[in-house]
């Protein structure tokens, strides 16, 4: 096993998180990653309104007594607004949950100081996902509790300053003493003993867990996951600066197309519905919608129980980090 300063925080046997999911990151897969011995994830956004994030949560709890974090996205957008920030923040709070993955505008700006001092004087550990040093040394200048080092290889919304994960961890370590989650690109044992040697003190993904048993998406799309490689993702929504990384299908190439000739909001918007991407998830219609995945794609050769995946992952991790340590000549 490998100690670190967040499974120690956490008191959770491996370093690997579970990262925010629209859609997909709710109860029955966040509470299966915990009791597999790493942290799921409770994507706030899944839920309209106060009653039905206060029941995630508790029923999240239900499922396993391991920690677990819940992310709040602080990005535009049509459906969720400032009142439901303030409000997912306030329910973490009084459920006193054990850690949020903020991403976007960081709480003290998009909320007021008074949200960061709530959640505090809760015991809430506080993280930002960001893509750059000075957003980092921002977090940790305002109190949160640790870094999510995001890379440009991540899945969702990259930062548009485009910084790969092999330069923004060991970037960011330099740069803050708060514990760093390097994200973006990790998906097997290898990548996750890369991290380390980065200095990352846990790794974070998302793809990879769509393709795990306990996932609630259709097979069609796990399949998809396995059978594509790492060049088939793609940034979209450059123009609109809402960068976000998808796999190439025929929605994507569609919203390509009409970035490309100029068109603006008002085209781009219906193709990348909310709406549609979870209607696909749930059809298995792999051209339907904006399949957001990292190019960590190219490492997803199996549908694992979540429990499998951790294990041979830190299996993996430890044989790598053994045998460069075995080969070390004076
Ligand atoms: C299907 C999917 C949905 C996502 N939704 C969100 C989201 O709502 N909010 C967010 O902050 N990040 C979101 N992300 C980004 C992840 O939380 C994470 O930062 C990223 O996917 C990590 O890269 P990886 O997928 O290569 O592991 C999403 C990622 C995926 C794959």
């Amino acid at each position: 096993m490998i100690q670190t300063k967040i499974t120690e925080m956490f008191n959770i046997k491996y370093p690997i998180l579970c990262g925010a999911m629209m859609w997909i990151a709710k109860p029955k897969l966040c509470a299966a990653i915990s009791n597999a011995g790493g942290m799921g994830n409770l994507t706030a956004a899944n839920f309209e309104t106060e009653e039905d994030f206060r029941d995630a949560i508790r029923e999240t709890r239900q499922l396993t007594d391991k920690p677990f974090m819940v992310n709040v996205t602080i990005l535009p957008s049509v459906r969720v607004t400032g009142d439901h920030h303030k409000m997912y923040l306030k329910v973490c709070a009084e459920e006193k949950v054990d850690g949020i993955e903020v991403s976007g505008a960081p709480v003290d700006k998009a909320c007021g100081m008074e949200y960061v001092d709530m959640l505090k004087k809760a015991g809430v550990k506080l993280f930002h996902k960001v893509g750059s040093v000075r957003h980092a040394v921002h977090a940790e200048k305002v109190g949160y509790d640790g870094i999510y080092a995001a890379g440009i290889e991540e899945g969702g919304h990259p930062l548009d300053d485009d910084v790969s994960t092999m330069v923004l961890t060991p970037r960011i370590k330099e740069a803050v003493s708060i514990p760093v989650v390097t994200v973006g690109g990790i998906a097997n044992g290898r990548t996750l003993a890369a991290a380390l040697m980065l200095g990352a003190d846990a790794v974070m993904m998302a793809s990879r867990f769509m393709a795990t048993r306990e996932c609630e998406i259709h097979d069609n799309i796990k399949q998809e996951l396995v059978n594509r490689q790492e060049q088939d993702t793609t940034l979209i929504c450059k123009s609109i600066h809402l960068q976000g990384r998808a796999l190439r299908n025929e929605t994507v190439e569609c919203v390509l197309e009409t970035e490309a000739r100029g068109g603006g909001l008002e085209e781009i918007i219906p193709l990348i519905s909310g709406e549609k991407c979870r209607t696909a998830w749930q059809t298995g219609d792999v051209n339907a919608a904006p399949m957001m995945v990292g190019q960590s794609i190219g490492l997803i050769h199996s549908i694992p129980t979540c429990a499998e995946l951790l294990k041979e992952m830190m299996q993996e991790a430890v044989e790598r980090i053994n045998f460069v340590q075995a080969n070390i000549q004076s």
